[in-house]
Formats: structure tokens, sequence, C-alpha cells
């Protein structure tokens, strides 16, 4: 028996409740400054959805799966395959909870598992029909701990990429692909968010939910912000900026950044740390009012961005009050330790471009 992930321990009822979106009801005391801790769910967001897939495509797909692929791969770990050459797909570390690349998860969508058989089987990829792969793939979902749902999986690659699968081991969806739970927004200068503030709260048509992305729209300068708060952390996302350009890739003209510590809800706050996503500027980290000393390497910078339009990976380690923030893999910023004394909302700084997240998760380590 592999181990349950802690979807099948969600109630119906959390399973109903994750399917909308909640505006934030920021906390603001008379002084402008966030209540201590925000109130919230043991959850940063909505797990997985309800099922991708019906209980008789699985069994459709177990059939075919016996049939076509148990001469190399195996789902239960007490039955080995007939030849022991593509290993077990529902434990160890080709099971969609544990397929992973530099602590990133090698499957974070469905969409991504199934661009992976298009390579099986491995001894005639045309053997099998993509029909019957799709059923073998919801087999192996069934396998892997996601519970099936009322509607059968299709071949559909934009829904399959909203399809939300295991984030990797430790880390949670802070954005779970299909709705905007567990985030609050903010557009207007100078403002904090109504009642209070003269700030607008409602993210529509400025930020929509779309293939598995937040997809902003880039029309006006816009806040977006994490309910809770966090200390020490691993953040990762993917971010694309969609802009025309075939000019100097070192002028593209594009913003944004992710505020790693908001003294209150405002666009700007008062005080503030920003890692930066200015094209000329990725990853530098300012911090207004606060002045963490921090190092910047901007010749690692310039090797790491990918080109224009392309999806740029972000991770930021929060850890011991110090911080450090890496581009595509490698080392851009770091602050020093001891100087993060406060846990903090995260928010997205989204500036007038189109821009494109997804993939939001956290490892929390208190
Ligand atoms: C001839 C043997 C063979 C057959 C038959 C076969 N596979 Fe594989 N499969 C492999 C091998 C070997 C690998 C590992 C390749 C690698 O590491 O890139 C693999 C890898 C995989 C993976 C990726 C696992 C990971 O580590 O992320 C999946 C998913 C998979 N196979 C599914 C299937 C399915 C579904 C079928 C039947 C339709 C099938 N395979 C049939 C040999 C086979």
């Amino acid at each position: 028996m592999h181990a349950l992930p802690r979807i099948l321990t969600m109630t119906a009822a959390a399973v109903l409740a994750a399917g909308g979106w909640m505006l934030a009801q920021p906390q603001t005391s008379a002084s402008g400054t966030p209540a201590a801790a925000a109130a919230g769910p043991a959850k940063v967001s909505a797990p997985p959805g309800p099922g991708y897939y019906t209980e008789a495509q699985a069994a459709r797909g177990k059939v075919k799966f016996e049939k076509e692929c148990s001469d190399c791969h195996s789902v239960d770990p007490k039955k080995p395959p007939r030849v022991s050459y593509g290993g077990n797909l529902s434990s160890g570390f080709r099971s969609l909870k544990e397929a992973r690349y530099n602590n990133h998860s090698r499957y974070p969508s469905v969409y991504y598992y199934w661009r992976r058989m298009e390579s099986e089987p491995g001894d005639n990829i045309d053997r099998v029909s993509p029909k019957d792969k799709l059923d073998v793939l919801t087999y192996l979902l069934k396998e892997n701990g996601f519970p099936p749902g009322p509607k059968e999986l299709v071949i559909d690659e934009n829904a399959m990429k909203g399809m939300y699968l295991d984030a990797g081991p430790g880390f949670e969806w802070l954005f779970n692909g299909r709705d905007l739970s567990g985030w609050g927004f903010l557009a207007g200068h100078n403002c904090e968010p109504k009642p209070q503030g003269c700030g607008e709260t409602n993210p529509y048509p400025e930020v929509t939910v779309k293939n598995g992305e937040m997809l902003v729209a880039g029309k006006h300068h816009t806040l977006a912000y994490t309910e809770r708060k966090f200390k020490n952390y691993t953040l990762q996302l993917e971010q694309r900026f969609n802009k025309r350009w075939d000019d100097n890739p070192d002028l593209f003209p594009v913003n944004a950044g992710v505020m790693v510590f908001m003294s209150n809800i405002r666009h700007w706050p008062d005080k503030y740390a920003l890692v930066d996503g200015r094209w000329y500027d990725f990853m530098h980290i300012q911090s207004p009012g606060l002045n963490w000393k921090n190092t910047y390497d901007d010749d690692v910078r310039r090797r790491a961005l990918r080109g224009p339009n392309e999806w740029q990976d972000i991770e930021i380690v929060a850890k011991n009050g110090g911080l450090k923030a890496y581009l595509n893999g490698l080392l851009i910023s770091t602050v020093e330790e001891g100087q993060i004394t406060e846990p903090s909302r995260l928010g997205f700084q989204l500036q007038v471009v189109e821009t494109h997240i997804r993939h939001i998760r956290i490892k929390v380590d208190d």
C-alpha cells in the first residue's frame, strides 16, 4: 500500500468550498497595520481539484495497463513487472508524488503526464492508441492516490494544464490553477482596500484564471497578495510576460516583482521589500524603509534570463531572517540572515504588461 495523499482526507464540503474564489477580507487596524496573523484555514490554498476522470475510465485503463505496460512496469510494489525495466509507477522515484528534478515536481499538472505518455510504450509508441493511453493515464492517477470524479478525462491539453497534481514533497499549491481562493487583490494608487480605503478589490477583469495560469491582463497596476503570512519558506513559481518584441532582448520593457515583506496592504505599503521583476533588474531586492543588507549579481542575472516571452523559474528561499532569490536555478540575490524579523503576506506586483503566472507553490518551514 502506498501512502494516501492528503487529498483523500478532504471532506466533500471542503471540495465544494474550494470551488469558488474568495476575496480576502483584509484584517487592518485603525492605524492601517495588518492584524497579527491572517485568520484562515490550515491549508494555504485548495489542493488539487475534485477528480479529473471517472471510475469506469480508470477500470478500462487498468485492463489496458496490464496488457500493454505490465511487461516493464508495475503499480503494486509487491508485484514486480515481468522484466524489471521500467519500474514501479505508483511508488518511489517514478511515482507522481516523487518524480522530481532540482526540488521541482516533474508532473505539476495532468498535462505533463499526458505529454510523457507520447514516449510510451517504450518498445513502440504507436502500439497503443492515444485514447487507450489516456485511459491508462487515469488508472495511473488513481493508483497514485488522485480520486475519481464525475467527468471523464478528455484529450484537451489546455484543460489538462489546469488540472494540478502534486506540488512536490513538502510543497502546497499557493495558487490552485482553478480559481483565486487564498488571494486578495488591490488596485488604486496609494490606496488600502475598500471599504476602509479607496482600493478596488475585485480582481476581474484584470486577473483571471486560464489553463492553470493566473492571467494578468496588464491594463492597470494591481497588487495580488496572499491571505496568509509566511516567515521561513521556499516559494517557487513560473512567470512569463507576453509582449510583442523583436528587438534587443536586453531592452525588453516589462515589469513585475514579488513582495516578500509588506508592512500593510496598500499599493504601495509603508514599508516593503520587493524581489524585482523588471527585466534589467530581475531578482534585485529593494527594501525601502527596511534597508535590508543584500547582494545582487547582475552577471548571473544576464546568464540566467531566458528570452523575452519565455517562462522564467523563480525561487525565493526565506530562512533565519535572510533570503535567497534564484532565477532559472541560479542564485541572483541574497539578503543577509537575521534581518527579517516578522512573518509577512507575499505580494505580487502586477504591472501594465500581460503576465502569466503558474505553479505557485510554497514549502512552509515554520
Ligand atoms: C519495453 C518496456 C516498457 C513498456 C512496455 C512501457 N514502458 Fe514506460 N518506461 C519504460 C522505461 C525503461 C522507462 C524509464 C525511461 C526513462 O527513465 O526515461 C519508462 C518510463 C515511463 C514513465 C515515466 C516515469 C517517470 O519516471 O516519470 C511513464 C509514466 C511510463 N513509462 C508509462 C508507461 C505506460 C503507460 C506504458 C504502457 C502504455 C508503458 N510505460 C510501457 C519502459 C517501458
